[in-house]
């Protein structure tokens, strides 16, 4: 038997997120009196931020498209049928991942030279590539400035009219859309402007920006919204603070495991490595198989919510690789084989969790390590 943990991929909580960000952006259109296209695209990279690309295949299966890091991945949907749109959201890195492109008809962001010097080497005759050029506004990580658009653009017009690029679309990602509307507002307008010389979709909002500003979203005549976090219930701000009482995002990942041992702590006594936590009254503490070598993380501070058969607990002392230890001197009846819930599903947020930790909800999802058993429902 494996060891007492686990956790749940919830993929009918992926479906319920996807819909939720469509009925916000419809809303938002409707007002608009737009008839634009939007497409939704489920970020699934980073197997699916630690839920499994193939359990988000099946949460995300009404999604319009997917976005990814890794080509292997790409591949991967395809060969599982997805027929719909799948797009490289860092492009490709090999001369030879265009043929693989090409074969299998994945779009790729393009925010390179180089990369457009490996298209021109591309085999003719096979299915033209969808490219989406992306632009820098303002991260400085990765993309075109809006000054060398022209010579990109006919560039890309170019292989265009060869057969090797299909339509050209463009996109960008914003450095601030959980933070300042101002720098937001600067960059849409920025690659709004520059939308209109190309023929294939616009694509600006991730997450964040699907929500706070859904406007950017549904400007142009195709809009590729790019959610990724929101999909798995957490969201990088306050939605209840921010007014979006109408948006809720279930948790996707739900991890648990059981109490293996109770202790009875007099006044005085410690527990767990480095002693950090010294009992000021008699404390029962329970010890849960879970640590962070599951990715529980061991920056979790003092009083980190949990739930114990579905009653609130807090953590003491410090996160050990196996285990972690919480007072549960106001709960009589847990007892060994009590279900610990550390996020998710009746449990404390993820995004509470990562908060009381000084990381963040991706992170969490992301960590969650190969050993920890998954049961997808
Ligand atoms: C280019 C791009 N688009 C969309 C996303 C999804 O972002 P989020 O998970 O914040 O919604 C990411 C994630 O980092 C990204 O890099």
């Amino acid at each position: 038997m494996p060891r007492p943990i686990q956790a749940i991929i919830s993929t009918q909580a992926m479906a319920h997120n996807l819909a939720q960000v469509r009925t916000r952006v419809g809303e938002i259109q409707e007002q608009a009196k737009s008839s634009n296209t939007v497409k939704t695209l489920a970020i699934i990279k980073a197997n699916a931020y630690g839920h499994g690309t193939l359990n988000a295949l099946k949460g995300f299966a009404e999604a319009d498209g997917l976005g990814m890091i890794d080509l292997e991945d790409a591949v991967l949907c395809r060969q599982q049928r997805w027929q719909k749109p799948i797009i490289l959201l860092e492009g490709f890195f090999h001369q030879a991942d265009v043929e693989i492109l090409q074969q299998y008809r994945i779009t790729t962001a393009v925010h390179s030279f180089y990369q457009i010097d490996y298209l021109k080497q591309a085999k003719l005759g096979m299915s033209p590539i969808d490219v989406m050029v992306k632009f820098n506004t303002g991260m400085n990580r990765l993309g075109f400035l809006a000054s060398q658009a022209q010579e990109v653009l006919s560039l890309l017009k170019a292989l265009q009219t060869k057969g090797i690029v299909g339509r050209i679309g463009c996109m960008s990602h914003f450095a601030n859309a959980d933070l300042d509307s101002r720098y937001v507002n600067e960059a849409a307008e920025q690659v709004m402007q520059l939308s209109t010389s190309f023929d294939g979709p616009l694509s600006m909002c991730n997450s964040a920006a699907s929500i706070r500003y859904p406007q950017f979203g549904i400007h142009a005549a195709e809009n590729w919204l790019r959610p990724g976090i929101c999909l798995y219930g957490s969201v990088p701000f306050d939605t209840q603070l921010e007014g979006f009482t109408d948006v809720t995002f279930k948790p996707t990942m739900t991890l648990m495991a059981d109490i293996i041992a109770i202790q009875t702590l007099q006044v005085g006594d410690s527990v767990g490595y480095g002693s950090t936590f010294t009992a000021d009254r008699p404390m029962k503490i329970a010890v849960v198989a879970c640590g962070y070598a599951d990715g529980y993380p061991r920056s979790a501070a003092e009083n980190t919510p949990v739930t114990v058969d579905g009653q609130p607990a807090r953590l003491v002392g410090r996160v050990s690789m196996d285990m972690l230890t919480i007072d549960i001197t106001h709960l009589p009846h847990a007892h060994i084989g009590s279900k610990v819930v550390l996020w998710g599903e009746q449990g404390p947020s993820i995004d509470v969790v990562a908060d009381y930790s000084n990381r963040i909800g991706y992170e969490l999802m992301c960590g969650l390590t190969k050993r920890v058993p998954v049961q997808v429902i």
